[in-house]
């Protein structure tokens, strides 16, 4: 039976699987073999395959957001331990690191982490300027909306290029003197960028890599360094770790977040018994407010993305928030080197 099972694209493999079907006998008394065949035949459909078409799929990131637009909807699904919940989840006294917070994701995970209790909390982003404002509206924002006293939240903004080792050995230098430790560290400085990979120049493909990839490990053994009791590393990977997107080319994006999948599983091992916990997050396609800009321009592009999300939706920036807190927190105590994949099911595809 094992031939008739075989979905074959190829003509030429088709006729040769009809030629030996047809030569078999039938198990089904007084049905013909070929009738069988036609059966399956019926299944055996050929597909214009739109999904691995990439040429035409390429878009570029926005580079900036409206002045007071941090890239998500900061009043989703916020509230401050209004309701009860385990006490393991809350990071109260941790001092909190998120690279890439100076908006998007970063910048909500930032907020979760004081929404849960953090009240010492850096923020690291390529320009100084951008990362000390997020600090601020943060304060501001948990001040006016969030019920902390004036003073209660110290946060702090640093520039710093995290593909830069030397910057990178900067900003926690500064933090060192700040905080004294680091107790929790999330990555989430990165970029993406589409081009075909015939096309993509070398220059850009070492440069994503030298944020994505070195970026994620600089920051990670900075951290480490400044975690002598223990801590928890979240690194940020994506479910392009482990799928392929399409319809765009993203290549070195995607072999970029498998780096910091299996960074987090090797530093998790390495550092286990310093109690450095290191996990990693993939999210699916987020709703951000740079991906809305893409998308408002490309509906045939959401389509294709939303088609193949089992639950139906894009994610909504807060669909990470119990993740964040979860990895961080000492409600893991007992996981590391794992990855928690947010995605609407899309990776199980
Ligand atoms: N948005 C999504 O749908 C999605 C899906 C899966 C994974 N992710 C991951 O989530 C993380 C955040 O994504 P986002 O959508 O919020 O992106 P974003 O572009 O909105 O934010 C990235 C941040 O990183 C900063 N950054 C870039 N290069 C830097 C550098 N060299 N040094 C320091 N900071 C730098 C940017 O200034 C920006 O603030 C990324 O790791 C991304 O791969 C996002």
């Amino acid at each position: 039976m094992s031939t008739l099972r075989v979905i074959s694209r190829s003509p030429v493999a088709r006729r040769a699987l009809s030629v030996s079907a047809a030569s078999r006998k039938s198990n089904t008394p007084g049905v013909p073999p070929q009738k069988i065949l036609d059966e399956y035949d019926e299944h055996r459909v050929e597909r214009t395959p739109e999904a691995a078409s990439m040429g035409d799929h390429t878009f570029k990131q926005p580079k900036s957001l409206p002045p007071g637009d941090v890239g998500h909807d900061v009043l989703r699904d916020v509230g401050r331990h209004s309701k009860r919940t385990l006490s393991s989840f809350s990071v109260e006294g941790k001092v909190c690191v998120v690279t890439g917070a100076a908006r998007g994701l970063g910048n909500m995970m930032a907020r979760t982490l004081v929404e849960s209790g953090a009240t010492q909390l850096a923020i690291l982003d390529l320009n100084a300027q951008d990362a000390q404002k997020a600090a601020d509206e943060l304060i501001a924002w948990f001040v006016a909306e969030g019920e902390a006293e004036d003073g209660e939240v110290d946060a702090v903004g640093l520039g710093c290029d995290v593909s830069d080792e030397a910057s990178v050995q900067r900003a926690f230098q500064q933090l060192k003197e700040r905080f004294g430790r680091v107790d929790i560290l999330v990555t989430a400085a990165d970029i993406v960028e589409n081009f075909p990979a015939g096309e993509y120049p070398t220059e850009r493909v070492k440069k994503l890599l030298d944020i994505n990839v070195m970026g994620t490990w600089f920051c990670a053994r900075e951290a480490a360094k400044l975690m002598p009791d223990g801590g928890s590393q979240v690194l940020i990977g994506s479910m392009s770790g482990s799928i392929v997107n399409v319809p765009q080319p993203q290549t070195p994006y995607n072999f970029s977040k498998a780096a910091v999948r299996q960074m987090a599983r090797s530093l998790a091992v390495e550092w286990a018994q310093q109690r450095i916990r290191v996990n990693c997050i993939s999210p699916g396609y987020m709703l951000t407010a740079l991906t809305k800009a893409i998308l408002d321009k490309d509906p045939v592009l959401r389509d294709t993305w939303v088609s193949k999300i089992p639950q139906g939706r894009m994610g909504d920036p807060s669909d990470l928030k119990g993740a964040v807190v979860y990895l961080a927190s000492d409600a893991s105590k007992y996981t590391t080197g794992s990855e928690l994949v947010v995605d609407g099911g899309y990776t199980c595809l």
